[in-house]
């Protein structure tokens, strides 16, 4: 049975989910797009060969008619965005598929579960780890018991230094006023797993961070406000646009810079563009470092730490429990997952199915598998509703409050709050 979707938001996002069905048409099909960029709409269009009646230029065109067009949605919008369109689009009984987060306004993330709840529409969240080999059999070990009880666990979330400037300096997650904070728009996933796995809720959290880095006074002596000026740091800054960015080829992050693929198209775009600023004479306010501690209900203790100075993008772990120590890395250059068996001394490698072609080690096309199945009435154990999504969310809006306001949190009474 093939499912027909609208992508909303034809950017990085809109266009992983829509490799989805370019690669499985006999499941999903694309019908509709919503896109503001003229450039990015038609290229969506004959990506998908989309009717011309169904290419809107934004959420908005597409819903007024007040009229369903498709079963589903795919809301690929920039994050504070996902609320006035998702609201409406389960009013108008669409199944939508959201990506993360739901919203950086705290209150409008209850208002989003109870919208879902009250229409009975389905409301899925992209928390997209769930659905990838790495963490399903990590997940499986300490679900197994052969770790025995946990006590304590170590997360990282070690963002290259090259993501960081990205996405959390010169991009879209930059500015907590205008995308919302970074332990909410990169960790809800981190809190989300971690849920997942420990099958428990938090006690208690407090949190510590800054932007410690990414500031003027940090600038190299007379550099200049963007990369693409005679900067004397471009032969020794690391973060020097024009090496970062102006290449051929296609993908996160090139395309955020421009989707034409060229050099030339790139480096015209650094002249003017978000991504040739200087890292240091930049907008934004977000942290670059926050580290999250918490007590979970049995007494288990969890550190959250979030880096943004890492060589390599990776997420790295260690759980250990009363019977073992698992230590286990997620990353592009090769997933591990070993296991110390305490009284025996033997270690374990823990086989892990390798990735498919899709991002985020292949929980992209995952989260879309499970979308669909769900629609089916064949829901897998990893679905997350948008209740469970909550979660996730609350912990990160009260790491940021705890953070602020050098605060310990008593989950208990936080969620009671709202
Ligand atoms: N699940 C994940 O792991 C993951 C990873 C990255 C980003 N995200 C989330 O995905 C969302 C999109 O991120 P992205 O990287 O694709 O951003 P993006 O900027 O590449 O794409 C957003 C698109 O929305 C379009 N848009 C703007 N106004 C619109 C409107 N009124 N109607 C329809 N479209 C509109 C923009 O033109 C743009 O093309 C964000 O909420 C982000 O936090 C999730």
């Amino acid at each position: 049975m093939t499912i027909d979707t609208i992508i909303v938001g034809a950017g990085g996002r809109g266009n992983a989910y829509g490799n989805f069905a370019l690669e499985h048409p006999a499941d999903l099909q694309v019908v509709g797009i919503a896109e503001p960029d003229a450039l990015r709409r038609e290229r969506f269009i004959g990506l998908h060969d989309i009717a011309p009646s169904m290419a809107f230029e934004g959420w908005q065109e597409l819903l007024a008619s007040g009229e369903r067009k498709a079963a589903t949605i795919i809301n690929c919008t920039m994050d504070r965005m996902h609320f006035d369109s998702t609201m409406k689009m389960l009013e108008l009984g669409y199944d939508v598929l959201l990506e993360k987060p739901m919203s950086p306004v705290l209150d409008e993330n209850l208002q989003l579960v109870q919208k879902a709840e009250q229409t009975g529409c389905l409301l899925q969240v992209c928390h997209v780890l769930r659905y990838t080999p790495f963490w399903q059999a990590l997940r499986a070990v300490v679900q197994s018991g052969a770790l025995g009880k946990i006590i304590s666990v170590t997360h990282r979330e070690n963002l290259s230094f090259s993501h960081m400037a990205h996405s959390f300096v010169r991009g879209n997650w930059r500015n907590a006023g205008t995308s919302g904070p970074m332990i909410l728009s990169k960790c809800c996933h981190d809190f989300d797993v971690l849920l997942w796995i420990l099958k428990k809720r938090v006690r208690r959290l407090q949190s510590f961070g800054s932007l410690m880095h990414f500031r003027p006074e940090n600038a190299p002596a007379g550099a200049t406000e963007r990369c693409t000026d005679p900067c004397p740091a471009a032969d020794t800054c690391k973060y020097e646009a024009t090496r970062l960015y102006a290449r051929a080829g296609s993908g996160f992050p090139l395309n955020a810079v421009s989707w034409t693929p060229t050099a030339e198209a790139r480096l015209e775009a650094l002249h003017t563009g978000w991504y040739g600023r200087c890292v240091y004479f930049c907008d934004n306010d977000v942290v670059d470092h926050q580290t999250v501690t918490m007590e979970m209900e049995d007494g288990a203790t969890v550190s959250l730490i979030m880096n943004g100075q890492g060589d390599e993008e990776c997420r790295t772990m260690r759980w250990d429990g009363t019977k073992a120590t698992l230590y286990g890395k997620f990353a592009a250059s090769g997933d591990e997952i070993r296991i110390h068996h305490h009284r025996s001394g033997e270690v374990e490698t823990v086989p892990v199915i390798a990735r498919d072609s899709s991002g985020h080690g292949g929980g992209d096309f995952g989260i879309v598998r499970s979308f669909l199945n769900t629609i089916k009435g064949q829901p897998d154990d990893s679905v997350t509703t948008a209740r469970e999504s909550l979660e996730s969310h609350l912990l990160a809006f009260a790491a940021e409050e705890s953070r602020l306001n050098n605060s310990v949190i008593t989950m208990e009474e936080y969620r009671n709050r709202f």
